[in-house]
């Protein structure tokens, strides 16, 4: 029986219809063996000293008491380097959770749309469908650009409320003009931009984030793609009215002590190991890429994030490129079919590995003759 059915007496008829038609997000867990290029993440391991000053942290947290109610001291570490206040600043489990809270905050209008350039990250309209929002999608060029004509004709309407724009952008890893963006902020006050800046530290340039910023525009980081995907903290800077909402919808306590702390001392005490871990990601970055080029009719797509997006002829192709790559123990993320993306070809998208993991991967495309 489904939520539909108007004989249903059971929970089903409860749930929101919508619900049905979404995927959960899910990825089994990896064999840590494998060199682990599919889930953008930045690999290079944290030196035994930070790991043993962390472990001390650990022991000096109160098990048995909360933490704060909203990260006050992560908070103000994050509100010194944006140069804000610390009422500006939200803490999230992850930026998922930061964006979940802005979709369900903007949600307050029958017919609101949350407007999304696609592909894109896929949590923004998952996201966004949950919390009743329809979402209206504008495809990328076909060099993977933003379409902004077509973007700033669906803002223009008054049922836009919010728009995601991930600066890197997963899975393209394209850097859309900062400058473009900007005019788009200013030209739809209505509408709250969320530049999602999860990649930005390896992008060479730096945040969008200014202290005269529109107050539409929110500026959203995370740590999970600089060394510290496990501890599961995303934050972002929004005006405070914005925030005070965010703050309201926020459940207390979303970010766990051990995340909290952890996340200070690194912040506070080892900003510049966390600084080479991604300068070295960085610099494997192109070595990355002239590998995927090495693929059967590869065209590899410039990338300013922490991962790179190359297109194959067909589908085909890239499924057994990555089952034969799987069969040797190397994780990519298939994305053919996706939409947005040219469904004549295949896709396939890889992070950046350390320089060990890439030499795997070097050794088995040339046992794979490629
Ligand atoms: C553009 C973008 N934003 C946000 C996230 C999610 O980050 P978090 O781990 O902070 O939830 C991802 C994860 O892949 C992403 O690609």
């Amino acid at each position: 029986m489904t939520g539909t059915d108007t004989k249903d007496r059971s929970f089903r008829r409860n749930l929101r219809p919508i619900l049905a038609e979404l995927d959960i997000y899910d990825a089994p867990p990896a064999d840590p063996t494998f060199v682990r290029l599919h889930a953008n993440e930045c690999p290079e391991p944290w030196p035994d000293e930070v790991m043993d000053d962390l472990a001390d942290v650990i022991r000096g947290i109160e098990l048995g008491r909360y933490p704060d109610t909203s990260g006050r001291m992560l908070r103000e570490v994050l509100a010194r380097d944006y140069g804000v206040t610390p009422a500006e600043v939200i803490l999230g489990n992850g930026s998922d959770e930061v964006i979940s809270l802005l979709v369900t905050a903007l949600s307050g209008r029958p017919g609101a749309t949350c407007v999304l350039p696609r592909p894109t990250f896929v949590m923004y309209a998952h996201a966004a469908k949950v919390a009743g929002l329809a979402v209206d999608e504008v495809d990328l060029t076909a060099d993977l650009d933003l379409d902004e004509a077509t973007l700033s004709a669906r803002l223009a309407r008054d049922e836009a409320a919010v728009c995601f724009l991930a600066r890197p952008n997963n899975p393209t890893g394209s850097l859309w003009a900062r400058d473009r963006i900007e005019a788009l902020v200013r030209a739809h006050p209505h509408v709250v931009f969320v530049v999602d800046e999860a990649y930005v530290a390896y992008a060479g340039e730096p945040t969008m984030f200014r202290p005269d910023r529109p107050e539409n525009l929110v500026v959203m980081g995370t740590l999970s793609k600089v060394g510290l995907a496990a501890l599961r903290v995303g934050y972002c800077i929004a005006h405070p009215d914005l925030a005070r909402a965010l703050d309201t919808v926020r459940h207390p306590y979303n970010v766990s002590q051990t995340s909290l702390a952890l996340a200070c001392r690194v912040l506070t005490r080892h900003r510049g190991v966390l600084d080479a871990l991604v300068a070295r990601t960085r610099a494997n970055r192109s070595r990355l890429s002239a590998l995927l080029s090495r693929l059967p009719g590869a065209r590899v797509h410039p990338s300013a994030g922490n991962m790179v997006l190359v297109g194959l002829p067909r589908p085909e192709v890239a499924a057994t490129v990555r089952a034969d790559l799987a069969k040797r123990r190397i994780l990519v993320k298939d994305l053919s079919g996706t939409p947005g993306l040219d469904p004549r070809r295949g896709y396939l998208r890889a992070s950046v590995g350390t320089s060990d993991e890439l030499d795997r991967l070097e050794a088995v495309l040339d046992e794979l003759g490629t």
